[in-house]
């Protein structure tokens, strides 16, 4: 990805400037369009030369309809020009790691099946996010499991809000716990990685309605407040279409007056988050369309116009 130079630090498209990190984490309010917006995301970036990794921890696995492939079942899967998809088991993870640690097979299976892994596994706050992050960590390193190619930049379909918040906060308070060996190493490196606003970025996706708005407000301040950092980067979805006034005495069928009322709660929402937030945002309209590629093709020339302002990239 190209970008120009004014006084010694890099400038580009903000869709640039996004795609110069390792990892986006894009979460939001339950239902505000995560995945969409983060398949979007990450169609634009692989068009743009990054090759992208689409990292879905949802067991309830429904990315591949964005992208119109098979479901992962936990592999990586080819999505068609620099993009991949991969629906992400954490437990497999750190099964992986204890693999790596203890090379002989009869010791693997022991730990494997111990009931005390499982309840350590299971038991242990914050571990099945680092698990998560460590798989990110891999891919970017070239080591983890994409079979053609490496990783540039890993785009995470973040489980809602407050989650994502312990998913980032999580590195942090287990490096705190467990300092040492090979979980309290991994914790470390990831800690760094999170907090490295170069190497990791996030992206909040609300809608322009009240509880979403609201939702996005109070994860700025978890973000400041639990990990010291904003978002690179606030999408409003599903705007209503501004609709012409109307004429004097001509009535409204039901379903104009109601997208008209509809637009009218996003403007005063987006005034209100606007107040709060002064970094970038993109707006994004709702579309007429299901959910499945055809959504994401629409929405990919209208993000990257939102995305096209050109901002100062950090070195
Ligand atoms: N801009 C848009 N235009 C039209 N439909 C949209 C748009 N954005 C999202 N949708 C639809 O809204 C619904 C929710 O979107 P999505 O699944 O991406 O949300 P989510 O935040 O990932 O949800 P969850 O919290 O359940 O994971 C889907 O049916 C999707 O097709
Ligand atoms: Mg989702």
């Amino acid at each position: 990805m190209k970008a120009g130079r004014a006084d010694g630090k890099p400038v580009g498209s903000l869709l640039e400037e996004l795609g110069r990190r390792q990892l986006l984490v894009v979460t939001g309010k339950g239902g505000v369009g995560k995945s969409v917006v983060a398949a979007t995301l990450g169609r634009l970036l692989a068009q743009r030369g990054r090759r992208v990794l689409l990292l879905e921890v949802d067991p309830r696995e429904s990315l591949h309809q964005l992208l119109g492939v098979d479901p992962s079942g936990g592999e990586v899967v080819e999505a068609g020009g620099g993009l991949s998809l991969q629906n992400l088991p954490p437990r497999r993870v750190l099964d992986d790691v204890v693999r790596e640690h203890l090379r002989l097979a009869p010791l693997v299976r022991r730990v494997l099946n111990s009931p005390v892994y499982h309840h350590f596994v299971d038991g242990a706050p914050g571990l099945k996010e680092l698990a998560v992050l460590g798989h990110v960590q891999r891919l970017v390193q070239g080591w983890g499991g994409r079979r053609r190619g490496h990783t540039d930049l890993v785009v995470l379909d973040a489980p809602a809000t407050g989650h994502s918040v312990s998913l980032l906060a999580a590195p942090r308070v287990t490096a705190g716990v467990i300092p040492h060996g090979p979980f309290g190493h991994m914790a470390t490196e990831l800690a760094e990685l999170v907090a490295d606003p170069v190497r990791c970025g996030v992206v909040a996706v609300t809608l322009a309605e009240e509880m979403p708005v609201q939702e996005t407000l109070e994860l700025l301040d978890l973000l400041r407040g639990r990990l010291s950092r904003d978002p690179q980067l606030v999408v409003v979805n599903g705007l209503y279409p501004r609709l012409a006034p109307r004429r004097q005495g001509a009535s409204r069928r039901n379903g104009v007056e109601l997208a008209v009322r509809r637009r009218r709660v996003n403007d005063a929402e987006l005034a209100r988050l606007r107040e709060h937030w002064r970094g970038p945002l993109a707006e994004l309209p709702m579309l007429p369309l299901d959910r499945g590629r055809e959504l994401v093709s629409a929405l990919a020339p209208l993000l990257e116009e939102a995305l096209a302002d050109r901002v100062e990239g950090r070195p």
